[in-house]
């Protein structure tokens, strides 16, 4: 059981987006450390790079969880990405009996396919963050989804079976807190190895396009301010988020 993920639950039918539900309500109040925020449904779910985030109705976890990490140093954010992506993936693993792997940055995938995603949004306050709104969807009982998704996949579709959202969440918390803790502590390094080794693609000789251009290289890591490590004609490449893409 969690102590803390959780302990506040804010369940609501409908909003636009949990994640500025918990913005609205930081600006307003300041809600305990782990108020948890979900919906059954979004109307206008938001997605990484204002990209959206779909979501059918009642059939998918979306959510959001409010933390203060105010012991983490704003050059070290990056440490709130990895915990809350191992958080999601080691909840994936246990109910699908199954690996799945951190796309770089924060992004669950099951083989080539994207099973959630991870939308981090930091207030900075002097050299430190102050709030953290991490807000995440993992696809759990929808069956089809919108075309102009490239790879889309779910719990249901992996599993042939239905799961209940309810019985998940908790479990959900649970993950999210063990890592939480880890980063609280200051296991910087333990989540680093963690997290590099459960990399989408690591050290595994694979296509990415950057510029235009196609290359082959390698994996190696994340750097400490979140850029992705790929060793490439005997030189290491240093990327920006959507400064690289995957060629899948
Ligand atoms: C991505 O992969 O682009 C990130 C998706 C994040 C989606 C979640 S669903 C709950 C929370 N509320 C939002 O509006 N977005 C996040």
């Amino acid at each position: 059981m969690a102590l803390f993920i959780g302990t506040h639950h804010i369940q609501l039918d409908s909003t636009d987006s949990t994640n500025n539900y918990a913005r609205e309500l930081l600006s307003s109040q300041k809600p305990t450390e782990g108020t948890v925020i979900s919906a059954t449904e979004q109307r206008s779910g938001r997605g990484q790079m204002g990209n959206g985030w779909e979501a059918a109705p009642g059939k998918n976890l979306t959510i959001s969880l409010i933390l203060y990490p105010v012991f983490l140093a704003a050059d070290k954010q990056f440490f709130l990405n990895m915990a809350i992506s191992l958080g999601v993936k080691d909840f994936c693993e246990e109910v699908l009996k199954e690996e799945v792997r951190i796309k770089w940055p924060n992004d669950i995938y099951y083989g080539n396919k994207k099973l959630a995603g991870i939308l981090i949004e930091n207030s900075i306050s002097g050299s430190s963050l102050s709030s953290s709104i991490a807000g995440i969807g993992i696809n759990i009982n929808q069956e089809s989804f919108s075309p102009a998704l490239p790879n889309p996949v779910s719990f249901v579709q992996i599993t042939q079976q239905h799961h209940s959202l309810e019985e998940l969440q908790p479990l959900l918390h649970n993950y999210l807190e063990k890592y939480y803790l880890q980063l609280r502590q200051g296991h910087y390094n333990f989540l680093d190895k963690a997290y590099t080794v459960a990399l989408y693609r690591y050290q595994q000789t694979s296509e990415f396009i950057h510029k235009d251009k196609r290359f082959k290289g390698e994996i190696t890591g994340v750097a400490k301010d979140g850029k992705l490590l790929v060793e490439s004609g005997g030189k290491e490449h240093r990327f920006m988020f959507k400064e690289v893409e995957y060629v899948l």
